[in-house]
């Protein structure tokens, strides 16, 4: 009924000026009617429309590979507080490398939950099998499994239009290029080409000439920059695929008026604000002495390099252009790949990290032992906040002093086996 009076009306106001002919009550809900019959209309086109859905909830890096992981999931699938039917969980990347694994998941997921998922991969899914020699055909093929689950999707979507706070849900594809490198650090990075990341080992990417034919934007950063195997011009080239879909999701904005949310998603980090040890994400300046000043700065200088991408947060931020800025969108990007939660706001986005990790993080702290679904947007209600973090273990794990102690103990643990 509404819709029809929507349409109606759109079809009047476009030759006449006649909203005071209309009780002020009934101009929102016509106003509101006939935007969420308009963009839903627009992007059922391309079959990416979720509208029934309610509450939107994220994790990440759920690594189940591990059998405690595992256990992890079926538990908390089970939880009273977990996702439900009319519900959509944002899994930003790092469910595992191995097929069987991912789809043992996902299957747990779906038929426990029913809910949708939006998954976006991550560094594990991009490793290869012994008889793979390319990581972009192993995610094309992490993405035909994800196919075979009719609530399982890998592109972008349009959540909840059928209540009053829908949301536009961006995966994002990427990967790292050190561009997030903490500076004045190269001194604890000596010998990172032989830094044992396994992502150097079992990644296979197409050369930078390969990879320069199918984009127009050329690599910022070479090999001079200490960047030892990290691959130059993937990130720039995910980058040029990811602007098909957003040329899409911008046009969804501009053609709302303020009250459709983004969720933007990748596995990687988007800046150095979100990397493990960065304190105060208002000021630009790293503070070397007092921000690392735990067991292992060499680790985070190192994992600084393989973090994400400042070209990343450069994409994020281009989806909502100047004007539509004005219209106070709400723009929340969940992330993964740290294993060090995040909840902050940083210029008009909420960075938000909720990952499940190892299990030998969670007891240490560095994780929350009761690590959970978190739920971000209600599509009835908007934002769903959350408290602060900036680094867990500090704010909420017990401190610098406890971790220190937890990982010498470790280590003496290790020594004896
Ligand atoms: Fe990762």
């Amino acid at each position: 009924m509404w819709k029809v009076v929507a349409i109606l009306f759109s079809l009047f106001t476009t030759q006449f000026s006649f909203a005071f002919f209309v009780h002020p009550i009934f101009q929102h809900k016509i106003a509101q009617t006939s935007r969420r019959y308009y963009n839903r209309s627009t992007l059922r086109l391309n079959e990416c429309d979720i509208s029934e859905v309610e509450r939107i909830y994220c994790i990440s890096d759920l690594h189940t590979d591990n059998v405690q992981n595992l256990q992890w999931l079926t538990e908390s699938c089970n939880s009273p507080h977990a996702p439900k039917e009319k519900d959509c969980l944002l899994i930003a990347g790092d469910i595992s490398h191995d097929y069987k694994i991912l789809e043992k998941t996902l299957s747990i997921i779906t038929e426990s939950l029913s809910c949708h998922v939006i998954f976006v991969w991550g560094n594990h899914e991009a490793w290869c099998g012994k008889n793979m020699t390319s990581s972009l055909e192993k995610i094309s093929s992490v993405k035909k499994i994800c196919q075979k689950y009719p609530k399982v999707h890998t592109d972008f979507q349009l959540v909840g239009t059928d209540h009053s706070n829908p949301v536009v849900v961006v995966p994002i594809e990427s990967w790292y290029d050190g561009s997030l490198s903490l500076p004045e650090c190269e001194d604890l990075c000596d010998n990172f080409q032989n830094w044992p990341w396994v992502d150097f080992i079992r990644c296979h990417w197409p050369s930078e000439t390969e990879l320069m034919k199918d984009t127009e934007i050329l690599p910022s950063r070479k090999r001079h920059e200490n960047l030892g195997k990290i691959p130059i011009g993937l990130t720039e080239w995910f980058h040029y695929q990811n602007e098909k879909d957003l040329a899409k999701v911008r046009s969804q904005f501009e053609h709302s008026e303020g009250e459709l949310g983004l969720i933007t998603m990748t596995h990687f980090l988007p800046n150095q604000k979100t990397l493990p040890d960065w304190k105060v994400p208002s000021s630009s300046d790293f503070r070397r002495d007092e921000w690392l000043d735990h067991p292992v700065p060499d680790i985070s200088a190192k994992f600084a390099k393989v973090a994400g991408s400042d070209l990343i947060d450069f994409q994020i931020r281009s989806i909502i252009n100047k004007q539509e800025k004005d219209k106070d969108i709400k723009h929340l990007h969940v992330f993964g790949h740290s294993h060090r939660p995040k909840d902050f706001v940083h210029e008009n986005i909420r960075y938000i990290h909720n990952p499940v990790g190892k299990p030998v993080e969670r007891e240490m702290n560095m994780i929350p032992n009761d690590v959970d679904f978190q739920l971000i947007w209600d599509c009835r209600s908007g934002e769903v906040r959350g408290r602060t973090i900036f680094r867990y273990w500090e704010d909420y794990g017990g401190g610098k002093e406890l971790l220190a102690k937890n990982m010498q103990r470790r280590k003496r643990k290790r020594m004896k086996r």
